[in-house]
């Protein structure tokens, strides 16, 4: 039982991980003699965007988040909060998108300005899942039965989804892709080349 909680921060390890690659990439592309691979950083944004966004969030926000405000009305203002800022990642990932755009074309400041919204967005949403790991995990299992836990399990083990469960498979794989593309030491990819000068 409470299987849940397991997967729900071996879900956040993973999308921690590609921010952690994404802000060291975005640290590199400031080096205006490096060739950044666009093609990894439209790989991770598309993971930071659509794994909560498809798989995450709507398990949080449909069954842990609502089962919690039945049996915990104090945690309320809490549940509202993290659903206000899952709306507002979705925002913030807008603004990535440009700023990538920005750099992609070389924009004056460009990569700054990546790298500036890049490093806004991990900072959110870390703080984002440490409020969900040390404030509303231990509320739930404080508050949640064993009927509701049953419930979030299922929920979050895609096994009362087949759809969801196809989903999980197809993320795993983008990661595998994520990690090949990105040039160790962060990643398994080759290091970015060098420009050559004119
Ligand atoms: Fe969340
Ligand atoms: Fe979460």
């Amino acid at each position: 039982m409470k299987k849940a909680l397991g997967i729900i921060r071996e879900e956040h390890r993973a999308i921690s991980a590609v921010l952690h690659a994404l802000k060291q990439l975005a640290k590199e592309a400031q080096d205006p003699s490096v060739e950044p691979r666009f093609d990894a950083f439209r790989a991770m944004i598309y993971y930071i965007d659509q794994f909560p966004e498809r798989l995450h969030h709507p398990k949080e926000d449909r069954i842990l988040f609502a089962r919690l405000e039945e049996r915990a009305p104090q945690a309320g203002p809490l549940v509202e909060a993290l659903r206000a800022e899952h709306v507002l990642g979705a925002q913030l990932i807008r603004d990535l998108e440009q700023a990538l755009v920005g750099l992609e074309v070389g924009w004056a400041g460009g990569a700054a300005a990546f790298r500036a919204a890049v490093d806004a967005y991990a900072e959110f949403h870390w703080k984002h899942m440490r409020k969900e790991e040390q404030e509303l995990l231990p509320l739930a299992e404080r508050h949640l039965s064993a009927d509701d836990w049953r419930e979030v399990d299922a929920a979050f083990a895609g096994n009362n989804d087949p759809i969801a469960d196809l989903r999980e498979r197809d993320f795993e794989k983008l990661f595998t892709r994520i990690v090949s593309l990105t040039p160790e030491p962060h990643g398994l990819g080759e290091r970015w080349r060098k420009r050559v000068s004119a």
